[in-house]
């Protein structure tokens, strides 16, 4: 005998499966949405960005130059080297932030030689990427022969510096004592006029050591001293 259909079963099986269908539909937008999230995590920091004491986050151009307040004393600084021949010579260039603010400062016949080696800056670029952002931000005073941009280990150039007696040094690359003692060394070696320098504070003890040692700071103005 050949089994009935009673309609009374086959109606909530097609209903359940129009409402599967029609959840099918009114989810899918919402289920591509879950997938994506789940399927691509946000991609790790590079491990150069993630080194001791390297960051960019929190990044500000401040960083990246001397305190404002002593911008007044390096700039007049500046304007009192116009009196002597000779070039003004930053050691540690990092991004030209400083050297902007001496070019602002300087007779235009003066010239800045700014000296890095692009080994060290507070945000973790790497050393080619920081030569070019700092070669960008130092392109106009290049080109117009205001400043020159070394790229050179600072002893190097110690070594085979040639040119007249600096009218000023401005002394900022590594701040320990010895190697501040042969920066402030080679400085009175070829005769500098005015020698100065970065981070004379407490963070420092060696550059405070062997600025004191040499007569201490005739001028500080926030870190920045001059002998
Ligand atoms: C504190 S930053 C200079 C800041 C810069 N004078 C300013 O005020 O904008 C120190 C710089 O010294 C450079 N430096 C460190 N050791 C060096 C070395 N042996 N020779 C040349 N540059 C060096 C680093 O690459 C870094 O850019």
């Amino acid at each position: 005998m050949p089994a009935t259909t009673d309609r009374t079963d086959v109606a909530p099986r097609v209903t359940s499966r129009i409402a599967r269908k029609a959840w099918r539909e009114v989810s899918r937008p919402i289920r591509r949405m879950l997938d994506r999230e789940t399927v691509a995590p946000p991609s790790l920091p590079k491990p150069y960005l993630t080194g001791e004491g390297a960051s960019i986050a929190g990044f500000h151009p401040q960083q990246a130059t001397v305190e404002t307040a002593a911008l007044p004393l390096v700039q007049r600084l500046v304007r009192e080297s116009s009196r002597f021949p000779g070039p003004i010579i930053e050691i540690g260039t990092l991004l030209g932030v400083t050297t902007t603010h001496m070019a602002l400062a300087k007779a235009p016949e003066q010239k800045i030689i700014t000296v890095d080696l692009y080994c060290w800056n507070p945000w973790g670029l790497p050393p080619a990427v920081h030569e070019a952002l700092t070669s960008q931000v130092l392109a106009y005073l290049v080109a117009t022969g205001h400043v020159e941009r070394i790229s050179m280990d600072k002893d190097e150039f110690f070594r085979t510096y040639q040119g007249p007696p600096p009218a000023m040094v401005f002394l900022d690359a590594i701040h320990d004592y010895p190697e501040t003692k042969k920066d402030v060394e080679w400085a009175r070696r070829v005769g500098a006029q005015i020698i100065s320098g970065h981070d004379y504070c407490d963070e420092f003890p060696g550059v405070k050591q062997i600025v004191d040692e040499c007569g201490g700071p005739r001028e500080l103005s926030a870190s920045v001293w001059v002998l």
